[in-house]
């Protein structure tokens, strides 16, 4: 039977809001906080809480949905055709180890291996971020009571080129390998002049939530986000946020425009003129190939 997306949706946003409640009632110290793979793969008892609680609620209410999270992965556990509910407790977990406001509850939900609805909630400014497919995204904020309609920029302006783009990267938690070496390459030819003196584009921002970076660009904030290296759970939910606000989900490599939620490489462009152009120059800008 169909799954009712906009229950879904309502029914998450009340999980974002009591999870959010956690995370700032929580005082994280980095002496509190634990590593995964590697000494900056951060985890904190609060994500563990979070996503136990998350877990629990969504379970008793879907019994039948399959549920995948940061906290609970396991090498080898995949996605299937099932609807599945996607989660990361807190994307930017490093950020809010340091009390850098920059980190939110990320839930998602998939079907058939589709994103098809996103709730991202940052719990110190209060913003949260909706998306239902085939119904729109939206905004709202401590300062409006009503919902506001992303992308902020209500006619957003055309993209001219890539050098005239402010993008995201991210370094993430991987520090060695060959897709690190691609995307240090890559950054440094971003961050160069070209021949003819101008910039390949206009700034690069690394902010630490891949999931924030995907609501800066459904937004309009953001032009470009592009990332290798992260999870499921570090974008299904802002993937439906950008296509529903008329912004390209692509993948990280030159032609791959129709990327799967779990293949870790990826790239956001927002709604424009110039859209598909600009993804297409970004690619080129890749040194090497990231695997
Ligand atoms: C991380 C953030 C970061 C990205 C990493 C992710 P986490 O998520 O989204 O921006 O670069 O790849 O793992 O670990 O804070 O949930």
């Amino acid at each position: 039977s169909a799954v009712d997306l906009q229950e879904v949706h309502d029914f998450l946003i009340g999980i974002a809001k009591e999870a959010g409640d956690m995370i700032t009632a929580a005082k994280p110290t980095g002496a509190a906080s634990g590593t995964k793979k590697n000494s900056v793969d951060l985890v904190t008892e609060t994500d563990q809480a979070v996503e136990k609680m998350v877990s629990t609620s969504l379970k008793a209410k879907y019994p039948d949905f399959e549920f995948m999270g940061e906290e609970t992965y396991k090498p080898g556990d995949t996605l299937t055709d099932a609807p599945t509910f996607i989660v990361d407790p807190i994307d930017g977990t490093t950020n809010f180890i340091h009390g850098h406001p920059y980190f939110c509850v990320s839930l998602g939900l998939a079907v058939k291996q589709k994103p098809v609805v996103g709730v991202i909630y940052n719990p110190l400014t209060r913003t949260l971020y909706t998306g239902i497919k085939g119904k729109g995204s939206y905004l709202t904020d401590p300062f409006h009571d009503k919902p506001v309609r992303l992308p902020l920029k209500h006619e957003p302006e055309p993209m001219p080129d890539l050098s005239h783009c402010l993008v995201a990267v991210e370094w993430g938690s991987e520090r060695e390998g060959n897709d690190y070496d691609v995307k240090v390459e890559t950054f440094r030819k971003l961050c160069a002049s070209k021949s003819d003196g101008g910039a390949m584009v206009h700034g690069i921002r690394s902010l630490g939530s891949a999931e924030l970076n995907l609501c800066a660009v459904a937004a309009g904030q953001l032009d470009v986000y592009w990332e290798c290296g992260c999870w499921a759970w570090d974008v299904c939910a802002g993937w439906v946020i950008v296509e529903e606000a008329g912004g390209l989900m692509v993948g990280a490599q030159k032609g791959d425009w129709e990327p799967n939620v779990d293949q870790r490489r990826y790239m956001a462009v927002r709604k424009g003129e110039g859209q598909r152009t600009v993804a297409e120059e970004f690619w080129e800008c890749v040194v090497g190939r990231v695997e």
